[in-house]
């Protein structure tokens, strides 16, 4: 048994959620629809036009945030609420509503950790090309400046763009992936966007460091290792090729400012590599995040490529791998979610591990968590053991990654309140508190502290001491 280090003593304990999945108002007050509000809704799930009414509920929310002891709330800045049409005019009222959430946020000393993209492009901007189009890097820019200048006085923690890695990987379930039509190279056309995505944040950071020298900007992609099935070499080779391309790639080129060779190489091959405009290398290697944000649920398996064309690159499961580089594979040694997520939390202290050899900043966890159809008692009691135990478990791990000196700087689990998940529906809950609605019926809407709250406050009250 080894001595654990505790957690340090500003560190940040909380809980995220993102814009077009808890506010509501979807088309209120002058914001404009984003792509998340014009899709089509998957089948047997809620539309986007209340959520969990967070727009108007958000006092109560935040003083039950207040209650759980939050040291910080990440959330994200819906665009379409500041620029109805993606650029052009401000509306006054969206920045008056963020104004009074970072405002209530600090009035009980929670630090307001802001993302500034969160799988919500605006439609207008959509219907341009939305990161297809290299404009697309001045819209976000723009877009930035506009937040610096009206919330930087308040908001010293800032995150880019959630999750880039998974829009490029998978955009389409996540409903925003724009492909032009008459496109004739998919490949290259994907990465194509996300390097303006890149291009993009890298920008971002270094007006964010300009504008606000105090602030601290990062990144926010969802980062997990991938083993190997076994010690065959060739299995070791299969899973650094995924590696790179799910995860390194994307942390390389936020750090570094270049390109992951492997991936390179693999574009190249692909006849698929991004087209840099004049200055994106300077771009890219003139930005530094202060920290690496980034969401972690489950880890993937893969094994040496049988060289057959299978179903894409992100998820390491069985019948999915990219032909020549690895093919996913089942992993025997994890149990899932209701949801069939796999559930590991060791691979969370492996991948902490991994993120800091690689890269030495400290980081912050801006999402974790499992997702379960939670029920709410006739005594308005919501017993979720199974949360309890999940980010138990996670957090331990955290602290022997501590113990390992790496360094981290809070913890902000998915998601601080019941809302609506990316495909799954409302009944795909996540939060610590429990959203009286279904997903059709609106109910009461009413809140209620699920099991998993009092323990959390808890586990903050004493610093994650107990857990
Ligand atoms: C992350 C996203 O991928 O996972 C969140 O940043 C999302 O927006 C969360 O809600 C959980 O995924 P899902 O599909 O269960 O909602």
């Amino acid at each position: 048994h080894k001595t654990l280090k505790s957690f340090p003593d500003n560190f940040l304990w909380g809980a995220s959620t993102s814009a077009y999945q808890v506010e509501g108002a979807s088309l209120e007050d002058g914001k404009g629809p984003s792509c998340q509000d014009v899709k089509e809704v998957p089948e047997g799930t809620s539309d986007l036009k209340v959520c969990a009414d967070h727009y108007h509920r958000y006092k109560e929310d935040i003083a039950l945030m207040a209650e759980m002891g939050f040291k910080a709330y990440r959330f994200s800045i819906a665009w379409t609420r500041i620029l109805p049409e993606g650029t052009g005019e401000v509306n006054p009222k969206g920045i008056e509503f963020y104004n009074n959430l970072i405002d209530e946020c600090l009035k009980y000393n929670i630090e307001p950790i802001v993302t500034m993209f969160h799988f919500d492009m605006p439609a207008a901007l959509d219907q341009r090309g939305s990161w297809s189009n290299r404009d697309s890097v001045d819209w976000f820019v723009n877009f930035s400046k506009i937040l610096f200048e009206n919330f930087g006085d308040r908001v010293k923690y800032w995150l880019t763009i959630n999750e880039q890695n998974m829009l490029t990987l998978v955009g389409p379930v996540i409903g925003t992936m724009t492909i032009p039509e008459g496109c004739t190279n998919e490949l290259k056309e994907i990465y194509q966007q996300n390097h303006h995505m890149l291009v993009a944040q890298a920008k971002a950071m270094a007006l964010c460091h300009e504008m606000l020298p105090d602030a601290k900007i990062g990144p926010a992609p969802n980062i997990s290792i991938i083993y190997p099935e076994s010690c065959r070499p060739e299995d070791t080779i299969a899973a650094q090729n995924a590696n790179a391309m799910r995860n390194w790639l994307y942390l390389d080129a936020y750090v570094y400012g270049k390109y992951n060779n492997l991936v390179w190489a693999w574009l190249e091959e692909k006849d698929a590599c991004p087209e840099f405009a004049p200055g994106d290398e300077e771009i890219l290697k003139n930005a530094h995040p202060d920290f690496i944000g980034f969401n972690y649920y489950n880890t993937s398996v893969c094994k040496e490529s049988d060289g057959t064309e299978k179903g894409g690159a992100v998820s390491q499961q069985e019948n999915s791998g990219e032909a020549g580089l690895f093919d996913g594979v089942k992993n025997p040694y994890l149990k899932t979610t209701e949801f069939g997520w796999e559930i590991d939390p060791v691979g969370f202290r492996g991948t902490i591990r991994e993120i800091y050899s690689r890269y030495h900043l400290p980081m912050l966890v801006t999402e974790n968590g499992l997702g379960a159809y939670d029920k709410l008692t006739e005594d308005g009691k919501v017993h979720d053991p199974y949360r309890i135990e999940y980010l138990r478990k996670h957090i331990e791990q955290i602290q022997l990654a501590i113990t390992d000196d790496c360094e981290m700087m809070g913890y902000c689990p998915w998601s601080a309140i019941d809302l609506i998940s990316t495909h799954e529906g409302m009944v795909k809950r996540y939060g610590f508190i429990y959203v009286d609605r279904d997903e059709f019926d609106l109910k009461t809407m009413d809140r209620y502290r699920k099991d998993s709250f009092y323990w959390y406050k808890k586990v903050i009250a004493t610093n994650g001491a107990d857990l």
